[in-house]
């Protein structure tokens, strides 16, 4: 028996265009996810996670030029972005509207995608302020965000993104602006709420602790394609392509405590630019045959859990 994905995305490319050529965000990118899983993508800042993610929300620019499919089996049409899918961006600071009272910024979606009136709306979104930890819930309805701290705003950006009760929540580091103690505490309510409403969740973020503390399943992005995936604890505990063992043997230093150096490998990824002979990661891989750098490694596993790597190819 299996279960209808929520979420299927089939050799995704996006480029957009630069002055001379094109920028490749994602080179041919699949994933598929099932209702009330939570997936994490990690991988080095411009390995094309936002990238994938604000595609899955059909909030990519209108100048980018997308090819590959987007599919939604278990909702059987294409999503609504506010009902269906839910969004919470890194900076709580910028994605709250700073002159609206935030009961009023959490009722809107409420009212927008229900048929309910706003006094409904309204009294429901002081019930999420309350669930997302901001008491007392009824007096701090009227602020505005200045008067909330940062991971105040986070719980707040959290309530909108769930507020029209979507099936899928899309989080883009929502805890790389906060403080540790901070993003611990966000990560736990990302948890039960996700657990709590039954939705699939989608993290983006460079910090393998994160991933190991919120994901069923890591996802590992490399040049704009998916290299390595898998449970989280095969991932983080087998780890096979020799990027995913970089990256967290990087990341070790994340097991002292902070202030945390940010991983780092050495050695830069491919020119976003340039078109891509054989395995992106080769010139920097410790394990390059001179295969690797001529022919671009297939997929071996199965599509939840294998690896883009010749190491490993039959
Ligand atoms: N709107 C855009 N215009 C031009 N290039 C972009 C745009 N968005 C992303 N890129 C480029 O696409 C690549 C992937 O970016 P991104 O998805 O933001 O990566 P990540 O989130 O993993 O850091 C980078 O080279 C980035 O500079
Ligand atoms: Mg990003």
């Amino acid at each position: 028996m299996s279960t209808i994905p929520l979420l299927s995305v089939r050799a995704l490319r996006v480029c957009f265009a630069a002055d001379k050529g094109r920028i490749w965000a994602l080179r041919g990118f699949d994933f598929v996810l099932d209702p009330g899983e939570r997936v994490a993508l990690v991988g080095e800042s411009g390995a094309g996670k936002s990238t994938a993610l604000l595609a899955i929300a059909g909030l990519l620019d209108r100048q980018a030029q997308v090819e590959g499919t987007l599919d939604f089996p278990a909702l059987g049409r294409r999503p609504i972005p506010g009902k269906d899918i839910g969004f919470v961006f890194q900076d709580p600071f910028s994605s709250l509207d700073p002159v609206m009272d935030v009961a009023t910024q959490i009722a809107e979606p409420i009212r927008f995608h229900k048929d309910v009136s706003w006094r409904v709306a309204r009294a429901q979104a002081v019930a999420l302020l309350r669930r997302v930890g901001i008491e007392p819930a009824g007096a701090r309805a009227r602020d505005v965000p200045h008067r909330f701290s940062g991971g105040e705003r986070q719980r707040i950006a959290i309530a909108i993104a769930i507020a029209a009760g979507p099936k899928l929540l899309l989080a883009d580091e929502p805890t790389s602006a906060l403080d540790t103690a901070t993003q611990a505490q966000i990560l736990d309510l990302l948890d039960s709420l996700v657990r709590e409403r039954g939705m699939a969740l989608v993290l983006v973020t460079h910090d393998p602790a994160v991933a190991a503390r919120i994901a069923d399943r890591i996802l590992v992005l490399y040049a704009g394609r998916c290299v390595e995936a898998g449970p989280s604890a095969r991932v983080l505990g087998a780890p096979r392509h020799p990027y995913t063992r970089a990256l967290l043997a990087a990341a070790l230093s994340l097991a002292r405590p902070p202030p945390r150096p940010l991983p780092e490998i050495p050695g830069t990824p491919p020119d976003p630019e340039a078109a891509l002979v054989g395995c992106s990661f080769a010139p920097r891989c410790a394990f390059a045959q001179p295969h690797c750098r001529t022919f671009s490694p297939g997929w071996t596993g199965t599509p939840r859990d294998g690896v883009a790597c010749h190491l490993f190819s039959p």
